[in-house]
């Protein structure tokens, strides 16, 4: 039951559907109702004088990255994204007091290890979010911060995502506390205690999600374009990420406020529009009215009650709780939207074509 398929038609569904459990674990004794984070792991020697971060990733992992950029530039420490891939063309080297964080579920990505030991042989801290213990890139950085996920056998990366994301949430609040001058997000009490409680909420929108009407609904149509704003637009490019990976349909996702800049073009009513809109008074709703104008539905993932609701099509609802567990709730039903389209066109969900878990060459 541990090691196989269990009641689940495929492992992802039931990856998906450990989340409640797998986050637990990544949050266990990091979390102390409202106090600061506790990374037990963590020496303050390497938080010390931390001026700006970078943060390191390939494909999913990229995208967790781009969560934890968002959160800790909210706190007022100055943090970067970049792809694993580009890291050698792109980035020039570090100044001093730049913390690297390696983020890789495997601990195995050719690209990801050849940016950290870059970033080792420039002096430089560094530190691995990984779900595998003793791998390759948790040998490598000074410190490894382990998610506790347990182990993923789909291709595409889903609970791992989550916890990765949690990871960073808390690693930001603490680099940002030990930051000179620097704050933190906003409503850091009700943060921490909504993402204690994100196990029960993750639940909540299991049970009750509609991603399987969803689904059916726009299946067909001619493309998919996932757009949010800060961290949203994060959880966008995650789930255009993994909606192409498993259904094979064309999907893009990017900055909800780019729409206009060019991909207006190919909104027709065959593209619906998935908006992860998941603070109130966010522009990512004008945006998606702007492609609605133009005949495509809108798909909001969003709290009931948000503005974007009654404008919308569709609608995936999320717990009303703190913005950033409602991003990752956001993404848990981009999960099943994605899951349940790729189940009803047979895909090869947990082994999709040309893909592999984990790319050990450059
Ligand atoms: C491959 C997988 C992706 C994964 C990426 C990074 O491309 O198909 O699902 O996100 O590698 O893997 P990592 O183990 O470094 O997180």
């Amino acid at each position: 039951e541990e090691t196989g398929k269990g009641q689940y038609e495929h492992f992802m569904l039931k990856e998906i559907f450990s989340q409640p459990t797998s986050l637990k674990k990544t949050i266990e004794g990091r979390i102390d109702s409202g106090a600061e984070p506790a990374l037990e792991d963590i020496d303050a020697s390497t938080l010390a004088d931390v001026e700006r971060v970078r943060l390191v990733g390939s494909g999913t992992s990229y995208h967790a990255a781009l969560f934890g950029a968002a959160l800790l530039n909210q706190s007022g420490v100055s943090a970067r994204a970049i792809r694993a891939s580009e890291y050698d063309v792109n980035t020039g080297d570090p100044e001093p007091n730049t913390l690297f964080v390696a983020v890789t579920q495997s601990g195995e990505t050719a690209d990801t290890l050849g940016a950290l030991r870059r970033a080792k042989r420039n002096g430089i801290d560094t530190i691995a979010v990984t779900n595998v213990v003793q791998s390759t890139a948790a040998r490598i950085a000074e410190t490894p911060l382990y998610i506790r996920a347990g182990p993923e056998i789909g291709v595409a990366a889903t609970k791992t995502f989550s916890s990765q994301a949690v990871m960073l949430t808390l690693l930001s609040q603490v680099v940002a506390d030990a930051a000179d001058g620097a704050s933190t997000v906003d409503d850091v009490e009700r943060l921490m205690t909504d993402l204690e409680r994100l196990p029960e909420s993750v639940e909540e929108v299991l049970a009750s999600s509609d991603a399987e009407a969803v689904a059916t609904h726009y299946l067909g149509k001619d493309a998919f374009f996932f757009i949010g704003r800060g961290i949203g637009c994060s959880v966008a490019k995650e789930g255009a990420l993994k909606f192409k990976e498993i259904t094979y349909e064309h999907a893009e996702g990017f900055a909800s406020g780019e729409l206009k800049h060019g991909p207006l073009a190919l909104v027709t009513e065959d593209t619906p529009i998935v908006a992860v809109c998941t603070r109130s008074g966010e522009r990512t709703v004008k945006n998606a009215m702007e492609a609605q104008t133009r005949g495509a539905p809108i798909v909001a993932v969003a709290p009931a009650g948000h503005e974007a609701v009654s404008e919308a099509d569709a609608h995936l609802s999320v717990p009303d709780v703190h913005p950033v567990c409602r991003s990752l709730l956001a993404n848990v039903q981009l999960q099943l939207l994605s899951y349940h389209c790729a189940a009803t066109l047979g895909r090869a969900i947990d082994k999709p074509r040309n893909l592999a878990k984990s790319v050990t060459v450059e």
